[in-house]
């Protein structure tokens, strides 16, 4: 399929399975000039998805498929890994047998194996007939071998399973051969016994044995949310927090995702995302549009901080405009960046430049300033403009600085109360930024932290 077609489809309807997803009209096309600019970024990176069951049994599901034909069109590497539960509560429903477990986290005793296996045999039929008929090669293998999980906390957890190897070579074969491994939660143990095995933690120990890029978990429900609020993207550092703490206050559905995904992120798959998969589009969105419409969980806080180079001169100069449109910023003409880029950090997220701070050094007082400091509507009060200003603060200390100041006229309070910085006055500038500040006429604050 090819992106244009995509973009035709944008005014596809999907039909709600349960509880209605967001309202759709929310969901923007991702245009093609976008999309462009991620093919050589993820050109051959493994992405793994796990899909459950109860999203293969959506309408939308069709539309996954054509998503998935997308990020192959553009050469990512995809492995599939698919739930069961859903079918598996249908079979038991449908046969009136009592099941120990739909989703593979309590034990399994073997009435419930025995409809695991007749569910994951069909959903694997049903995933892999459609990834066909969107032209896609894909295949089953026997590259997970399982082992018993025994007794937890005094219980047998019977025929419930975790990953005992993972057949690496056999993965990447399949990858190098443009086919899709479609994986299946039922796995054999050394002695050919097979076992369940939770779709989540399968997809997440697979994300990190294959270096995925990214592990994303497909759902039929919205991403996660904390009294309300949607939760759009935080660090790992946060989840793993909140699980801790109140993992009550995440759905009970999403909690095993958010675990697993703070696992696989520990294990050094950099994103996880966590996503409505009854949403148009859903897939390409949140890979290729820098807000994206589900959860991000990335991995820790300064790894998105980097020094700017040339070719971030342009994205630099644009995001800026704002703050100098609302005067909270001034004026750097385009040839201002591109002459002083090195001396700009920026924040990324997925390609997309989010905040970017100016460092102005005054090495006779052994001062630096922090300037232009601006976090994109979307993303502030997330704790980016923090981490920018802790970042430069340090880079300063390590340059040998004794003091770091800020100019500003509406952020004094982000800089004293969230930064720690010190209200001061001219006395408290370098001589050429004292002389520089009388001229302009701004009125700024004058803000400045010791080290
Ligand atoms: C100021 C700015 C950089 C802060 O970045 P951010 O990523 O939104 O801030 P953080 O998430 O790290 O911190 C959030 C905290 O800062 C406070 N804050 C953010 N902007 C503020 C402002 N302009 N004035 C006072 N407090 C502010 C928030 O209220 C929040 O406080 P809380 O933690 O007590 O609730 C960002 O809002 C921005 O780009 N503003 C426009 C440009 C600007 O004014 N730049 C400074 C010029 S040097």
């Amino acid at each position: 399929m090819c992106l244009a077609s995509f973009q035709k489809k944008a005014t596809v309807k999907s039909i709600p399975m349960s509880a209605d997803p967001p309202n759709e009209s929310n969901i923007k096309p991702t245009d093609l000039r976008g999309i462009l600019k991620y093919v050589p970024m993820f050109r051959d990176h493994v992405f793994v998805l796990a899909v459950d069951g109860s999203l293969v049994a959506h309408e939308n599901f069709q539309n996954v498929l054509l998503d998935i034909a997308v990020l192959r069109s553009l050469n990512i590497k995809v492995v599939l890994v698919h739930g069961i539960g859903h079918q598996l509560q249908a079979l038991a429903e449908q046969k009136q047998i009592d099941i120990t477990d739909a989703h593979g986290e309590l034990k399994t005793d073997s009435a419930t194996l025995e409809l695991a296996t007749e569910a994951a045999a069909m959903v694997c039929l049903q995933v892999m007939q459609g990834l066909t008929r969107n032209g896609l090669r894909c295949t089953t293998c026997n590259g997970v071998r399982s082992k018993e999980v025994g007794v937890v906390k005094g219980v047998d957890q019977m025929s419930s399973g975790a990953v005992d190897k993972l057949d690496e070579v056999l993965f990447n074969k399949l990858l190098d051969a443009n086919t899709i491994p479609v994986i299946t939660p039922i796995a054999f143990n050394r002695e050919g016994t097979s076992l369940r095995i939770n779709s989540d933690l399968l997809a997440a120990e697979l994300a990190s044995k294959l270096s995925a890029s990214k592990l994303i978990f497909l759902t039929t429900q919205a991403g996660l949310r904390i009294d309300d609020q949607p939760l759009t993207n935080l660090p790992v550092a946060e989840l793993e927090a909140i699980l801790q703490t109140a993992p009550e206050k995440l759905p009970e559905r999403l909690r095993s995702k958010a675990q697993h995904a703070v696992k696989a992120i520990l294990a050094g798959t950099p994103r996880a995302h966590i996503l409505d998969g009854r949403l148009f589009g859903a897939l390409l969105n949140e890979i290729f549009d820098k807000v994206g419409i589900g959860t991000m969980v990335y991995s820790n806080d300064y790894q998105s901080i980097r020094r700017a180079t040339l070719a971030d001169a342009h994205a630099i100069y644009n995001i800026t405009q704002n703050g100098v449109r609302s005067e909270s910023l001034r004026e750097r003409p385009l040839e201002s960046v591109e002459a002083n880029i090195a001396d700009y950090l920026v924040y990324e997220i997925d390609g997309s430049l989010v905040a970017c701070v100016h460092l102005q050094s005054y090495e006779a007082e052994k001062m630096i300033e922090v300037g232009s400091v601006y976090v994109q509507p979307f993303y502030q009060n997330k704790g980016v403009g923090r981490k920018m200003v802790e970042f430069a603060c340090a880079e300063a200390k390590e340059r040998g600085c004794r003091r770091v100041i800020a100019m500003t006229t509406q952020a004094s309070k982000f800089f004293s109360k969230v930064c720690g910085f010190s209200e001061g006055n001219m006395e408290d500038l370098p001589e050429k930024r004292r002389q520089e500040s009388l001229q302009n006429g701004r009125n700024s604050k004058v803000l400045y932290l010791d080290l």
